[in-house]
């Protein structure tokens, strides 16, 4: 098959037959497609121009929004890849910027491309200096991702070159490259305000996780000792953060990107998207909730019990996910990461054991076996980012960006691809019928 055939069968799916909606005695044929791991979908595209129906799934459960040949996820097997490599092998071997690469352009590059493209991310590290100003006019207690999301934005301030809503393909790189190392920036900068010390200033010899700890941690008086354990491990966390196909904050870049708002507006949008504690905001509740565990005693039993009770809101928070319906598979890697990193700076954190005891006890329960509730990976992240220095508040930042990556692959997916139309659901209407407008001084 030729090359071309070849990648536009993978964007679009390939045709696998038709299926049969039987409306008030209407049969109305729909096309099926299939992915390349063989997932099957009804083509509904054409369904309200033929019968004025449309479908409703609230939550989006059982609804695709794109073909996308990104990332493969198998909820029920626990399976998580990244064009096809598996999630395990890069955690354990690539780098971030490795696989930063891998999932924007699809395939590994070699040294050369590497070397070439964490050149282009270091080159544009720095920000434009007038924007130091706006950390200053943030209180000394603002959330780090309200930070992000609002400066992720006002990039397309300074660089309006940049933030277009038709890129030139040659401006591509350079505009994904800036974003990718500004968005870095920008985390450490809001932690270094609200720690209220002088801010570090990116340097470009050194590769991006380096260089983002580096901004974090050093100080005037002692520079922060770059650990080849601990960068590894905080590659490895990135990597596993790095793309999940049409979660809520990739599916908000898409959304956002598909009106043709600029890539720093898309991205800013999904930051927001990723702070609610259902999705990337869940890191930092875990810890919350560890610590709110431990306060009161350590008793397990009682939080598990608080969350099977349907009169309370309160949840496992870094349990249960919409497609594993198997133990996550990132959530396996960080679990073991969590040992090697505690045993490195040989720590004994009584979180983690606490997070041990409340994923045993759960596991064993059977409110979360029959619902198929593992733990996410969310449950584990913080312990690690917590042994490391990584203030709470910070754990959903470090998750925006390992995240950027994806974000930036879906964004530049969906604009490559032809025909690609904004995103605009419908409803059905439960509202008033028509009634008539009564001027206020009828109203009484
Ligand atoms: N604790 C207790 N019960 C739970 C939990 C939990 N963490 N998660 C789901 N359930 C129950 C839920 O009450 C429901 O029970 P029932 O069938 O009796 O009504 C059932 O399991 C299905 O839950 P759901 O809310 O319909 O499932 P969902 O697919 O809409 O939600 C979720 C997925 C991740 C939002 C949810 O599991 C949750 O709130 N988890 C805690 C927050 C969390 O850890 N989020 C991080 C997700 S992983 C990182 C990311 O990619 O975002």
């Amino acid at each position: 098959m030729p090359q071309t055939d070849q990648k536009s069968t993978q964007l679009n799916g390939k045709p696998a037959g038709t299926a049969q909606l039987i409306l008030n005695g209407q049969t109305v044929d729909l096309p099926i497609i299939v992915g390349t791991e063989d997932e099957k979908a009804i083509d509904i595209t054409q369904l309200r121009a033929k019968t004025e129906y449309i479908t409703l799934d609230q939550g989006y459960g059982n609804t695709g929004s794109c073909t996308s040949a990104i990332t493969f996820i198998d909820g029920e097997r626990g399976i998580l890849r990244y064009r096809g490599i598996p999630i395990e092998e890069l955690a354990e071997e690539a780098t971030f910027m490795e696989t930063a690469f891998l999932l924007i352009y699809g395939y590994l590059p070699t040294r050369t491309e590497l070397e070439a493209f964490q050149q282009r991310v270091s080159d544009r590290a720095l920000l434009h200096e007038d924007m130091k100003h706006f950390f200053n006019g943030y209180p000394s207690n603002a959330h780090p991702m309200a930070i992000l999301s609002a400066m992720t934005c006002s990039l397309s301030t300074y660089e309006p070159d940049l933030a277009t809503s038709n890129p030139n393909p040659n401006e591509i790189d350079t505009i994904l490259a800036d974003l990718l190392a500004k968005a870095a920036t920008i985390a450490a900068f809001s932690y270094k305000k609200s720690a209220g010390q002088p801010y570090v200033y990116p340097k470009s010899s050194l590769s991006y996780i380096p260089n983002f700890l580096s901004m974090m941690f050093d100080s005037p008086t002692k520079p922060y000792f770059l650990d080849p354990d601990i960068i590894r491990a905080v590659e490895a966390l990135f990597v596993l953060h790095a793309d999940h196909e049409q979660n809520c904050s990739t599916s908000t870049v898409r959304l956002v990107g598909s009106s043709r708002a600029n890539l720093f507006a898309a991205i800013s949008a999904g930051i927001c998207a990723l702070w609610g504690p259902l999705h990337g905001g869940a890191n930092q509740e875990v810890l919350e909730m560890l610590e709110a565990i431990q306060q009161d005693g350590g008793n397990v039993k009682k939080y598990v019990a608080m969350a099977k009770d349907k009169t309370s809101n309160f949840r496992l928070m870094g349990f249960g996910h919409r497609v594993y319906k198997s133990y996550d598979p990132r959530a396996k890697v960080i679990k073991k990461l969590c040992d090697k990193v505690l045993a490195k700076i040989g720590k004994n954190d009584p979180l983690l054991d606490i997070a041990r005891t409340l994923e045993e006890t759960a596991l064993k329960d059977p409110f979360f076996v029959e619902r198929k509730l593992y733990p996410n990976i969310d449950f584990y992240s913080g312990i690690i980012y917590r042994a490391i220095g990584i203030p709470t508040n910070m754990f959903t930042v470090m998750f925006a960006l390992g995240r950027v990556p994806g974000w930036i692959a879906h964004w530049k997916e969906m604009i490559e691809t032809p025909g690609t139309k904004i995103g605009r659901p419908r409803q059905v209407y439960t509202g008033l019928k028509q009634q008539k407008y009564v001027p206020i001084h009828l109203r009484g």
